[in-house]
């Protein structure tokens, strides 16, 4: 393989980069070392390349900075953080920071999810969760429930936890063997939906899903549902009207518990803080990241039900640890510092009130290039929406290219195979909303 190098615009005098030793991640690399894409500055929804030149941002980097890029407010939290405290063991060792959070994310999660074990990532608030509902089942004296079920077209994060209950195939293949004991449902991407804004008319039953694996595991095998609201990374499915209340009627009737996977439907995407109470069904266990710094520290959290909690807790003898798990970087004081300093936007700028008023315009706009021929599909709710092209031979491929086009057409997103998805920043106005439409259209019509 040659070697590559890149010469930063902005730093005429300085040695080119080398592109050789860095390992790109979800990245095809040699593309990327033959066309490099380089961000070196950001503010509000715009990002900066080395040329100056000034591209929008659809997705919100990806899917973290529902309040927009460069807030002081969060910088000056961590300065300040690090230089007074910088790090202090999470085991056994406490800082004002972390309860603090955990209190302010607790005023946000819905029903009694007011128990928060802090990640770094939603990769490991995943994997938590996971473990946290093997734990309780132990705790219950239930520990033969320990399968779990996810759901096709389902990302949940790269660690083994998560890629067993992946569903997307290319996340999987390569891995193998994955986790015993995970089944998946269907899926909900359905053609009588498509191109239907918000939630579909048709596909509920799919629910029923879970009620075929109860009949042939046994509900006394099966440990927790795990699904993400809306399937975000796959392209934005939205599920159908009142498909996640039948899901939690039959973990009800089965004592399943329900997890929402809320990485990316978390801190405002969808309306309300969490994508749980757009749709009114509260689950029993929710991962969070992204959104909960706004992107500025790696961050994530499990919320658990004070139920769960408690009966983990229960179980452990008096002054025993009761949940043998935890990151050297659980509840780190910088990431504490930036959660608090994001929340603290969100709340004063009213960001999510302000992404729910804008989000009609927002999808109105994305759902009017549906008249362009190479659209397969459009699906939205919320401030979050995909737009699938007709694949081109090789799937995946037009995505890919259609992605590159928008970046050199002023205009940065997520693709995921031949969907892109659009998740503009909750600060993001109408003349935003217009120009990210803008180039949607000229490049899908280009393509
Ligand atoms: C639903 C969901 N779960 C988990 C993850 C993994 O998060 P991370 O990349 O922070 O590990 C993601 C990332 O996009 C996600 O969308």
């Amino acid at each position: 393989m040659g070697h590559a190098e890149f010469e930063l615009a902005d730093r005429p005098s300085a040695a080119p980069l080398s592109l050789d030793e860095y390992w790109m991640p979800f990245t095809p690399n040699r593309d990327f070392r033959r066309e490099p894409k380089m961000v070196v500055r950001a503010e509000g929804v715009w990002l900066w390349n080395d040329r100056g030149e000034r591209l929008i941002d659809a997705s919100s980097g990806l899917f973290c900075v529902n309040a927009g890029h460069g807030r002081r407010e969060i910088a000056e939290a961590v300065g300040r953080q690090l230089a007074e405290l910088d790090f202090i063991a999470p085991f056994t060792r406490g800082h004002p920071g972390q309860f603090e959070l955990a209190t302010r994310v607790a005023a946000l999660t819905p029903g009694d999810l007011n128990r928060i074990f802090f990640v770094n990532s939603g990769s490991e608030a995943v994997d938590s969760a996971m473990k946290i509902a093997l734990a309780y089942w132990q705790a219950k004296g239930q520990g033969g429930r320990t399968m779990f079920v996810s759901r096709e077209r389902a990302y949940h994060g790269v660690n083994f936890g998560g890629v067993s209950l992946a569903g997307l195939v290319n996340n999987r293949r390569r891995f193998g063997p994955t986790l015993p004991g995970i089944v998946h449902m269907r899926h909900t991407h359905l053609k009588e939906n498509l191109f239907q804004p918000g939630e579909g008319e048709h596909g509920a039953e799919l629910a029923e899903d879970l009620v075929r694996f109860v009949n042939l595991h046994g509900a006394e095998n099966i440990a927790a549902c795990f699904v993400e609201p809306i399937a975000g990374s796959t392209g934005c499915l939205v599920p159908p009207k009142g498909y996640l209340k039948r899901l939690r009627e039959i973990c009800d009737a089965h004592g399943i518990l329900l997890v929402f996977d809320e990485v990316i439907c978390g801190f405002g995407r969808t309306g309300p803080a969490f994508a749980a109470q757009s749709f009114g069904v509260t689950p029993d266990i929710m991962t969070m990241a992204k959104g909960l710094t706004n992107g500025a520290q790696p961050m994530g959290a499990v919320a658990v039900s004070e139920r769960i909690h408690d009966t983990i807790f229960a179980a452990a003898a008096e002054g025993a640890i009761e949940l043998f798990h935890g990151y050297t970087y659980s509840g780190h004081p910088a990431a504490c510092a930036a959660g608090l300093a994001t929340l603290d936007i969100y709340r004063d700028e009213g960001l999510f009130e302000r992404g729910a008023a804008l989000s009609p315009y927002f999808l109105d706009a994305i759902f009017a290039l549906r008249d362009i021929g190479v659209v397969a599909d459009i699906r939205g709710y919320g401030m979050l929406a995909a737009i699938e092209v007709h694949p081109d031979g090789v799937p995946g491929k037009r995505g890919h290219a259609f992605q590159k086009k928008l970046f050199d057409n002023g205009l940065h997103l997520k693709a995921t195979g031949d969907a892109a998805i659009v998740a503009p920043p909750l600060v993001a106005t109408r003349e935003h909303v217009d120009m990210i439409a803008d180039i949607l259209r000229r490049t899908l019509k280009a393509l």
